[in-house]
């Protein structure tokens, strides 16, 4: 029997050969698979944004295998609409398809006022996951992550909280972000002596901000840790979309929270339009060819794409036809940004 015959007929439908595009990498040494490009809720899930749009991106990522959509409390505007969307989105659409998501979600940064809205206490971590879980509907996720270093909250603390969730059952796997080579080291022997080993990192790498070449890949592979590379377009800079201006739907100037004009100056646009030849002569977009780039390297088990439109998500998706790179490229990839 097809698959679609094993579902009511309305609604949505995901696509039967959505496996067939995919590639799936390993994440450290753990069983689990994670597509090369995964999706990410930061930006285009508020309650500002097309809750259309938003809904198809999701089903145009599942529709090509993207199995991993990746949230986080704050994720909005405001915090917390990202989730609730996202609730109603899976209600809507992905039910069924449950046991083929890969759901994270994480808590770190400032959330609620006062004291316990923020950093890395056992009692905002834990929580922020049952707020998490009630905004999405769901029962667990699959990853949760603490978001970001806290050197004021004892590390056995915040990771005793993380494998208190996972015994819990609210959470299958845990992960942290923006940790230190070191302090993922630390993180990491504190969860194997809990029993809860830490299955990912989620560091930002780009092919303009490097920062865990030096070291942290090397702790990741070493310790058999996933890594999952946030913002690999570095919002929008490391694709052709600035290179005529400020396009009036773009990043830098519909939401200046993260990505400003400023940052968008002759100095990185002269970068970008030598890369952006470089990728032409590959015959990919220069978006394609910044994921391709993180994706050359086996340690980098997925890229954790962002998208305001379904035809986005396509382009990118392309990035997996050529991730071969010669010696003398990525020289020059090199020149250009050093
Ligand atoms: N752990 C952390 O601390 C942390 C921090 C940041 C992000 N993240 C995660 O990483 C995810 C991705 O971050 P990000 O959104 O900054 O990633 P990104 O992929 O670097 O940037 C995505 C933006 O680039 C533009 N874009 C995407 N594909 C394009 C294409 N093919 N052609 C032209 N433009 C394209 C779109 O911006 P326009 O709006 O201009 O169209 C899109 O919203 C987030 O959603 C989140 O899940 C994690």
């Amino acid at each position: 029997m097809s698959e679609s015959n094993n579902f009511s007929k309305k609604g949505y439908q995901a696509k039967d050969d959505r496996y067939q595009k995919m590639n799936y990498r390993r994440t450290g040494k753990s069983g689990l698979l994670l597509p090369m490009i995964s999706i990410g809720l930061w930006h285009n899930f508020g309650f500002t944004d097309d809750f259309e749009n938003s809904s198809d991106i999701l089903k145009c990522a599942f529709d090509h295998g993207i199995t991993h959509f990746d949230l986080a409390n704050n994720y909005g505007p405001p915090y917390g609409a990202a989730e609730t969307n996202f609730g109603n989105i899976f209600k809507q659409n992905f039910k069924q398809y449950r046991d083929e998501l890969i759901i994270s979600t994480k808590a770190g940064w400032d959330m609620w006022p006062g004291p316990y809205g923020d950093y890395g206490s056992r009692k905002y971590l834990i929580a922020s996951l049952d707020q998490s879980l009630q905004r999405m509907g769901l029962d667990y996720v699959d990853i949760f992550y603490h978001h970001r270093p806290d050197s004021d909250t004892p590390l056995e603390e915040t990771m005793g909280a993380l494998d208190h969730l996972v015994k819990q059952g609210k959470a299958l796997y845990i992960g942290i972000s923006q940790y230190s080579a070191e302090q993922t080291l630390q993180a990491v022997n504190i969860l194997n002596d809990l029993g809860t080993p830490c299955l990912i990192h989620q560091p930002r790498y780009s092919m303009m901000d490097r920062w865990v070449e030096d070291g942290l890949l090397n702790v990741l592979e070493n310790e058999g840790v996933g890594a999952i590379a946030f913002s690999p377009l570095e919002q929008g800079i490391l694709t052709s979309k600035y290179l005529k201006g400020f396009p009036k739907d773009s990043r830098a100037v519909r939401d200046g929270r993260y990505l400003k004009k400023e940052q968008i100056n002759e100095k990185i646009l002269l970068k970008v339009r030598q890369l952006n030849e470089i990728a032409k002569s590959r015959g990919q977009s220069l978006a394609q060819m910044a994921i391709a780039w993180l994706l050359k390297d086996e340690r980098i088990t997925s890229v954790l794409v962002g998208a305001s439109s379904s035809e986005q998500l396509l382009d990118s998706l392309k990035a997996m036809e050529n991730l071969e790179f010669s010696s003398e490229v990525l020289k020059r990839i090199d020149q250009i940004l050093k």
